[in-house]
């Protein structure tokens, strides 16, 4: 039985080894999440809508009103502080922290990707962040006004 067992184990390490390093070697490199695919960023992204279109109800698409100059100044004055070591500064996701993170900071100045969530879900993600990402929640870290300012001025970021 030993003898079996040895040689069971001799024959997988003659013949098997490489390839099935090779194979661990490349799924770890499939699940680095450095290399997040599209398709796997765009369940996330419609799972996170259709969470958000539960929490938000009728209110999901409300639209917000336009924003007072004050408020686009506190807004843009919070978000070069606070959001743009991640998102940039033009909010097009190239922030300093980038490299580091596991999920790349949205661009949020793209239009395609600023409309795929309704404003009000804009706002919600900014308050609650997204679990499991460096998007963390800010509702408890500003008031609400000034939230709420922010996301006026991501707003102007978008290139139309
Ligand atoms: C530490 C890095 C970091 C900071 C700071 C940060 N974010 Fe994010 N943000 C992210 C990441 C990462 C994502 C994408 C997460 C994902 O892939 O699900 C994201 C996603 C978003 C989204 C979702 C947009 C979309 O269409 O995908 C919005 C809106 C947003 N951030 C706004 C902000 C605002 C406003 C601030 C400042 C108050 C901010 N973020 C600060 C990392 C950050």
């Amino acid at each position: 039985m030993r003898q079996a067992q040895t040689n069971h184990f001799y024959f997988m390490k003659k013949k098997h080894i490489l390839p099935i390093i090779a194979l661990l070697i490349s799924i770890i490199s499939c699940n680095n999440p450095k290399e997040e695919t599209d398709s796997s960023l765009s369940v996330r992204r419609t799972e996170l809508r259709n969470k958000i279109k539960i929490q938000l109800g009728e209110a999901y698409d409300q639209p917000i009103p336009t924003a007072t100059k004050q408020q686009l100044e506190r807004g843009r004055a919070l978000f070069d502080q606070i959001c743009a070591p991640c998102h940039g500064h033009r909010g097009d996701g190239e922030g300093v922290n980038n490299d580091a993170l596991i999920y790349k900071p949205s661009d949020l100045s793209d239009q395609e990707q600023a409309h795929f969530f309704s404003e009000q879900a804009r706002l919600y993600i900014i308050m609650n962040g997204i679990e499991g990402t460096a998007m963390m929640s800010w509702k408890n870290m500003l008031p609400d006004a000034d939230l709420h300012s922010v996301y006026l001025y991501t707003r102007t970021l978008i290139k139309e």
